[in-house]
């Protein structure tokens, strides 16, 4: 066919396994299709957004009230971060729960690992973007956790440079800087998906780790799976956009400083009571306990079988700290506001 000769598509008919379209499997091709309506939105925010302290917030107002389709872009862009949040998380979890971490996907698994610390740096500049008093509260806590890094944290500082104000940095972070880390890291992330191809069903790997026969390899197409893939991509399009339509992004007040009245987002809460009994210092170790322990992991659980019974007590570790993170974020979403700032911006 002329247009295959061209663009060779008939490659990506390559065989899949079947259970890779099931949903627990589709979990990171779903965040990718995310970053592609996220990148698409943001490149439309940016024509109207505007980085300074002095008129951030107004330009986000302008988003809302007048630019073409302002109010539903940016509410499509902000449903579709918190949707891939949780469909990042949903992701580590299956990989987790199939203990498809281990040999030979642990580099993969690191790699992962610093996906996640891009969404993670993702959603929290663009929380600083909006400059309503939770975006200042964010941003006050960056300056002290750059201040907690000693020499190391300089690019956190307020003080880094005097010709361009912190928020203009983090928003060169927000669209140059994490989205370039994150491009890098995807290619290699699917690149070693392709390279190893997706992991077998555990009671599969199982059975050929004890001896038996190894796990078919075909089943469905890559095609297919991509099909489905763009499939979930646009229902994350749809659900975002309901979702605007119900309940618009925040847009808080203009922010006074000194005050600390706001909470971070979801994905942060977990760390909120830590920050109350501990002080700003748990910003720090608490992030650093969790990434290590996941980043350890596969060099820990070495054994070969993948099921959960075959793993009880990493599952029970993994079900705990889960659990508690959660509960963690339900106690901070109840308990009382408190300041942690020292300086108060
Ligand atoms: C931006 C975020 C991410 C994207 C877009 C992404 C994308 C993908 C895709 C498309 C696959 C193929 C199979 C599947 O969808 O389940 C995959 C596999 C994998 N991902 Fe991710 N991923 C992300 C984050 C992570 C994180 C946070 C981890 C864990 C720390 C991780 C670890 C892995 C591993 C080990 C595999 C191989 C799994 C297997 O063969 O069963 N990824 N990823």
């Amino acid at each position: 066919m002329a247009i295959d000769e061209r663009l060779g598509l008939s490659g990506l008919a390559y065989p899949v396994p079947a259970h890779a379209n099931g949903i627990g499997y589709i979990l990171g091709g779903i965040s990718f299709f995310g970053f592609v309506i996220l990148a698409t939105t943001g490149i439309w925010l940016a024509q109207f957004y505007h980085a300074t302290p002095e008129a951030a917030r107004g330009s986000v107002l302008y988003i809302e009230r007048a630019a073409p389709l302002g109010d539903w872009v940016r509410g499509v862009h902000f449903w579709t971060a918190n949707i891939v949040m949780a469909t990042v998380l949903l992701h580590l979890g299956r990989v987790f729960a199939t203990g498809s971490y281990k040999r030979p996907r642990e580099v993969n698994w690191l790699i992962g690992l610093g996906l996640l610390a891009v969404t993670l740096g993702l959603v929290f500049t663009g929380t600083v973007l909006k400059w309503d008093q939770e975006g200042f509260e964010a941003l006050g806590h960056n300056v002290e956790v750059g201040g907690l890094l000693g020499a190391f944290g300089f690019w956190f500082s307020a003080d880094f440079t005097a010709s361009l104000p912190i928020l203009g940095r983090l928003y060169i972070a927000h669209i140059v800087i994490l989205p370039g880390l994150g491009a890098l890291l995807l290619i290699a992330h699917f690149l070693l998906v392709k390279v190893h191809g997706i992991s077998a069903l555990p009671a599969e790997a199982d059975a050929a780790a004890a001896g038996g026969p190894a796990p078919a390899r075909g089943g469905s197409t890559f095609m297919v799976h991509l099909v489905r893939m763009l499939g979930f991509g646009f229902l994350i399009g749809a659900v975002s956009l309901v979702l605007t339509l119900i309940w618009a992004p925040p847009l808080g007040p203009a922010p006074v400083p000194g005050e600390e009245v706001t909470k971070p987002p979801w994905m942060f809460l977990p760390i909120y009571p830590f920050e109350d009994w501990f002080g700003l210092g748990a910003l720090l170790w608490v992030p650093a306990i969790l990434f290590g322990g996941l980043a350890l992991l596969p060099f820990v659980d070495r054994s070969p079988f993948r099921s959960m019974r075959r793993r009880r007590f990493v599952i029970a570790i993994g079900a705990v700290v889960a659990i508690g993170l959660i509960g963690m974020g339900i106690l901070a979403a109840v308990s009382a506001t408190q300041s942690h700032l020292v300086e108060g911006m």
